[in-house]
C-alpha cells in the first residue's frame, strides 16, 4: 500500500473541502480555527508535504528551512504578502493564491463600503440606536454624493478594474485611476477610466478607494501628506491591506476634518486595530470581510485545495495548479 502524502489545513473550512482533501491526502486539520502561532504552525507542519493556508499564516524562509519536506503552500486569499515567494521558488515550494474567483464579489462590497461611507449610514444607525433620533432636520447626516461624484481608484488590478466598471457605468462617475502600469487604451474607454499621477488622483478624486497589493513598496503608500493633499469634502475607502494606509495619520486626519470620511476593511495589525479608530465617527469598519459572500468563499477553498491537490500530483490537474504564482518550481530540477 501507498502512502498518502500528509497535509496541513490551517484553518477551519468548509467540511465539503476537507472531505475533497481527504479523498487524496492524510489531512490534520484546524476544526476550532484557532490562529496558531508561528511555533505552533512550525509543530504542525512536521512531516507535511503541503498546507493550505490563509493570510493569517506566515510563510517565511525560516519555517521553510525547518520543513525541507514542505513541497506546497496554498493560500486561501489573492493577496498573498504573507507568503515570501522568492524564498519559495528557491527551495522548490510551490506557492498559489486565489484570484479571479472573488473579483466581483470583492468589488461589490468595496462599492457598498464606499457608499456606507459618502452616505454615513453606520454613522446615523449608531445614533438612532442609541435612541438619539429625535426629529427630522434638513441637514442631518447629510453626506457626499457619490453618482457623478469622481471615483479615485489607487491600483487597477481585476477588482480595481470592477470597481471602476460600477462606478462608471452604474453610477455614472468619471473615474481616474493611478497604477504602475497603464491600462491597455481600449480597456481605459471601456471603463471610461483615465489614468493620472499619484498626486492629481488624491487631489482631484471624491471617493478613493485603495486597491493595490501590499508589499514594502506599497507600505504607508497614503500617509499624513498624502491625506492632506486630497479635498476636504472626499473619503477614503480601503479594501487592499492593512499598512498601505498609515491609520494613526488616518485617524488624526478624520478627527481633523482633513477628509470627510473613510472606510476600512483592513487593519495595521488586523484584528487590533490604532485605537483612535474607534473613537473617531467619520469611519465605518469591517472586520476584512471583502470576499465574504457564502459562495465566494467557497469558490476560494475550491480553488486553493485545487492548488494543492494538482501541486502534490494528484486529481485531473496534477502538476498543473490553476493559479500557480511560481508554477516555475514544478519543472525545474530539485533543489
Ligand atoms: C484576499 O483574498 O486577499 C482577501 O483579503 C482575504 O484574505
Amino acid at each position: 500500500m501507498t502512502t498518502r502524502p500528509a497535509v496541513l489545513v490551517a484553518r477551519g473550512v468548509f467540511p465539503e473541502v476537507l472531505a475533497r482533501l481527504a479523498q487524496h491526502f492524510e489531512v490534520e486539520s484546524n476544526p476550532d480555527d484557532t490562529v496558531w502561532s508561528a511555533a505552533e504552525l512550525s509543530a504542525r507542519l512536521q512531516g507535511k508535504a503541503g498546507a493550505f493556508i490563509t493570510g493569517s499564516e506566515r510563510i517565511d524562509a525560516a519555517l521553510l528551512d525547518a520543513h525541507p519536506q514542505l513541497r506546497a503552500v496554498c493560500n486561501m486569499a489573492v493577496g498573498y504578502n504573507n507568503i515570501d515567494l522568492d524564498a519559495c521558488t528557491a527551495r522548490g515550494v510551490l506557492a498559489s493564491n486565489t484570484p479571479d474567483v472573488l473579483t466581483e464579489t470583492t468589488a461589490d462590497f468595496g462599492f457598498a463600503l464606499m457608499m456606507a461611507t459618502a452616505r454615513r449610514i453606520t454613522e446615523s444607525e449608531h445614533f438612532l440606536r442609541a435612541g438619539r433620533w429625535t426629529k427630522w432636520s434638513f441637514d442631518m447626516f447629510a453626506g457626499a454624493e457619490v453618482h457623478g461624484a469622481t471615483l479615485g481608484v489607487l491600483g487597477m488590478g481585476r477588482i480595481g478594474q470592477a470597481i471602476a466598471r460600477r462606478g462608471a457605468l452604474g453610477f455614472g462617475m468619471p473615474v481616474l485611476y493611478h497604477n504602475r502600469s497603464r491600462l491597455d487604451a481600449a480597456i481605459e474607454q471601456q471603463l471610461g477610466a483615465r489614468w493620472v499621477d499619484k498626486a492629481t488622483l488624491l487631489r482631484e478624486c471624491d471617493h478613493l478607494v485603495i486597491v493595490v497589493p501590499y508589499s514594502p513598496a506599497s507600505h504607508h503608500l497614503i500617509g499624513a501628506t498624502e491625506l492632506a493633499s486630497m479635498k476636504p469634502t472626499a473619503t477614503l475607502t480601503n479594501i487592499a491591506r492593512g499598512g498601505v494606509v498609515d491609520d494613526a495619520a488616518l485617524a488624526a486626519a478624520l478627527r481633523a476634518g482633513r477628509i470627510a470620511a473613510a472606510g476600512l476593511d483592513v487593519f495595521e495589525g488586523e484584528p487590533k486595530l490604532h485605537p483612535d479608530l474607534l473613537t473617531v465617527p467619520n469611519v465605518v469598519l469591517t472586520p476584512h470581510i471583502a470576499s465574504a459572500s457564502v459562495a465566494t468563499r467557497r469558490a476560494m477553498a475550491d480553488l486553493a485545495a485545487d492548488n494543492l491537490i494538482a501541486a502534490l500530483g494528484c486529481g485531473p490537474h496534477a502538476g498543473r495548479p490553476p493559479t500557480a504564482l511560481n508554477p516555475q518550481v514544478l519543472s525545474a530540477p530539485t533543489p
